[in-house]
């Protein structure tokens, strides 16, 4: 199938979200029957957070992806693998303050996202001062954000971003996490541009932050 036609399709399916109600609707009727409610943003293909949903049928996850023929694939796997427990974004995760209620997170992932080196798009890189405010008001007491990249600027500029910021514990900072990575569960495994990166020779960051 095409870009096209997998841009054409994808708002079709019944685990693909487009506007703020519709999701919230689907989140309330699931969310309560679980554990943990778990978010990638800029998730690509969706495959990355499929198999960790695979893994743990006790917790719900969303994917929030701009790229509807990129969504399109993990909303189709999950649908042909009959997955439940995963719903899709096709929107800007810069909106997902609309799609989320306060304290409603557990885990946010942002994983190898656009390093929009650029000054002008400073506020939209998504670990950006002002969406780490808004990411603090979706988390849970407790919740994780758990951000990988391969840009060193971007890395230390999430770390001075952080420093604005007085109501996150540093949980782990790991500059060379690719040479640290651990044996078994989500972080055990890669995402897509992660292996990409790797086999480029590309260095690997790591930041887990808690809201306190
Ligand atoms: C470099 S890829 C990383 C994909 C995946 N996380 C991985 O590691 O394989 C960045 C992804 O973020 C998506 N993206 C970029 N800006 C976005 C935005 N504002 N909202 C949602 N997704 C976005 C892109 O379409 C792309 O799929």
């Amino acid at each position: 199938m095409g870009k096209i036609e997998k841009y054409k399709e994808v708002d079709s399916l019944p685990n693909v979200f487009t506007t703020p109600e519709d999701f919230k609707k689907a989140l309330s009727a699931l969310a309560p029957y679980k554990q943990k409610t778990i978010v990638e943003l800029g998730a690509g293909h969706g495959d990355w957070l499929l198999e960790y949903a695979k893994e743990h049928p006790e917790y719900l996850f969303v994917a929030v992806e701009i790229k509807g023929d990129r969504i399109w694939h993990g909303a189709k796997q999950a649908l042909l693998e009959n997955i439940s427990n995963i719903l899709f974004i096709h929107d800007d995760a810069l909106r997902i303050e609309d799609y989320f209620p306060k304290e409603s997170i557990d885990e946010l992932w942002i994983q190898f996202p656009e390093p929009l080196p650029k000054k002008k798009h400073e506020k939209r890189r998504f670990t950006a001062h002002n969406r780490l405010k808004a990411y603090y008001n979706l988390l849970k007491p407790k919740g994780k954000i758990i951000f990988k990249t391969d840009e060193p600027q971007l890395f230390q500029f999430t770390l001075e971003e952080l420093k604005k910021m007085s109501n996150f514990k540093i949980i782990k900072v790991d500059e060379r996490f690719d040479l640290h990575r651990p044996n078994s569960g989500p972080l055990a495994r890669l995402t897509y541009y992660e292996q990409q990166h790797l086999e480029h020779g590309r260095e690997v960051m790591l930041l887990i932050i808690e809201k306190s």
